[in-house]
């Protein structure tokens, strides 16, 4: 007679998660709900623990949770090559970034994001000069976007502009960063290093590798 010998393992249920991405952080925190902060145990599970009852929660610069029900007017999608963190206490998972955050929810659907309103009066972007990405961070630290083919100068003043940015620089000939300030360690670079064309104006200039051509609307 063969004995079939069954283990029950007890496992707590999973609470639904759903993984929305990269997002960016803002002075006064994207999620104003709770946090938990501790650089040497935190986890994404630690996260979602301490979040239970909240709609979002997201993990920050290796170490930090926040909770909320929504997001901060001014936090926007980020690229995913900008939360690379470890977290603290997993280093094989991610735990955000810099002023980004790894953002977690329990709907299926990502939640809407609201940009600042449009800075008025402004008139014309005028060209700053060619500048230097920051080490770690971005210098243009608000909302971002890439176009591998439509990239142009105009494009992303338009896109910053509408997502509450006065600054705006474009990097890599297919990159738009847009900010309220650039980052004080971004310094003037000779112009010759922002020389890609844009990856939608072949006469544009779109910065060049860690090189932001830079612009303000003025
Ligand atoms: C982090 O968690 C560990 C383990 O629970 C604890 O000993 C430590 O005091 C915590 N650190 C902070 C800053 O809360
Ligand atoms: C600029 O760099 C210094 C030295 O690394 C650092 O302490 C400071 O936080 C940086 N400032 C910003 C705005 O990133």
């Amino acid at each position: 007679m063969q004995i079939v010998l069954a283990l029950a393992v007890i496992v707590p249920a999973a609470l639904a998660q759903t993984f929305y991405g990269c997002y960016t952080e803002v002075p006064t925190r994207a999620l104003t709900g709770s946090s938990l902060v501790n650089y040497t145990t935190m986890t994404i599970p630690d996260c979602e623990a301490h979040c239970t009852g909240f709609a979002l929660w997201g993990l920050e610069y290796g170490g930090e949770c926040y909770c909320g029900n929504s997001l901060a007017q001014g936090s926007f999608p980020a690229f995913s090559t900008d939360c690379t963190m470890p977290c603290a206490g997993d280093a094989t998972t991610v735990c955000g970034g810099p002023n980004r955050l790894s953002l977690y929810g329990v709907s299926a659907e990502a939640p809407t994001f609201t940009p600042y309103p449009v800075p008025e009066p402004v008139t014309a972007p005028e060209y700053e000069g060619c500048w230097t990405e920051v080490s770690g961070v971005r210098a243009l630290s608000g909302a971002s976007a890439f176009s591998a083919t439509a990239m142009t100068v105009e494009g992303c003043a338009d896109y910053c502009l509408n997502s509450g940015f006065t600054w705006f620089g474009l990097e890599y000939s297919a990159e738009c960063y847009c900010g309220s300030e650039l980052n004080v360690n971004s310094t003037l670079a000779v112009e010759e290093d922002c020389n890609m064309a844009c990856s939608g104006d072949v006469n544009g200039v779109c910065g060049g590798s860690n090189r932001l051509s830079v612009y303000q609307w003025v």
